[in-house]
């Protein structure tokens, strides 16, 4: 799919363009906002080469990978970032990852976000399965996935390599026969 557009009550998605380089920078330039995430915090110079490699996947065919400028509904602004990969040999497969700018934080919007990813991966790319991967520290996403629907499947050890060492995760999913929008 080329040119994403989707729309929900309070949040939009949208492709990324190099307009957004500074409103991405401020998700994955913050400390706060990348404690839980496998790398430091990104310089801006590093968030315009990510841009500009999303730019690129957006152009691949088949498309794997999305990655999302997440919109305020009513003000139009930039507010965070999601990504949604297809997995490789896996073509109905995809993992979700996300965040929002520091000052979002608490008002239920990650908790739409969440919901707004499986409303798009299912019924825009008619996947099967969608999951992310948490850190077990990570309350705020934890709970921002169960309660949009993402039941816990388990725990991988020693998932990921980060700057503090090795990290499990806890991976969540939903699938399109057990999804209903919530
Ligand atoms: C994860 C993230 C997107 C959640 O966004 P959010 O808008 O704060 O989420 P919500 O307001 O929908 O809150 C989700 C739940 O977490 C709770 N919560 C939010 N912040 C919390 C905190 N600091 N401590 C405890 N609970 C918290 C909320 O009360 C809510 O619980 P409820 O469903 O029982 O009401 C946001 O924290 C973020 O961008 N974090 C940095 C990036 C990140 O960790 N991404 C996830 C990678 S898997």
């Amino acid at each position: 799919m080329r040119g994403v557009v989707c729309e929900g009550e309070r949040l939009g998605l949208r492709d990324v363009t190099e307009a957004d380089v500074a409103a991405l920078h401020a998700v994955y330039g913050d400390p706060a906002a990348t404690q839980h995430a496998p790398f430091e915090p990104r310089s801006r110079q590093e968030v315009a080469r990510l841009v500009e490699e999303a730019m690129e996947a957006a152009a691949a065919e088949p498309r794997r990978l999305y990655v999302l400028a997440v919109i305020d509904a009513a003000r139009r602004d930039v507010i965070g970032v999601a990504r949604l990969r297809i997995e490789p040999d896996l073509p109905h497969s995809a993992e979700i990852g996300f965040g929002l700018h520091r000052d979002q934080w608490g008002r239920g919007i990650g908790t739409d976000l969440v919901r707004l990813l499986l409303s798009f991966g299912f019924k825009q790319l008619g996947l099967h399965r969608i999951w992310g991967a948490r850190s077990p520290a990570n309350l705020p996403a934890q709970l921002a996935m169960l309660t949009a629907g993402m039941v816990e499947e388990g725990r991988i050890r020693h998932h990921l390599h980060t700057p503090h060492g090795w990290r499990d995760s806890i991976v969540h999913s939903a699938l399109e026969d057990e999804w209903t929008e919530r």
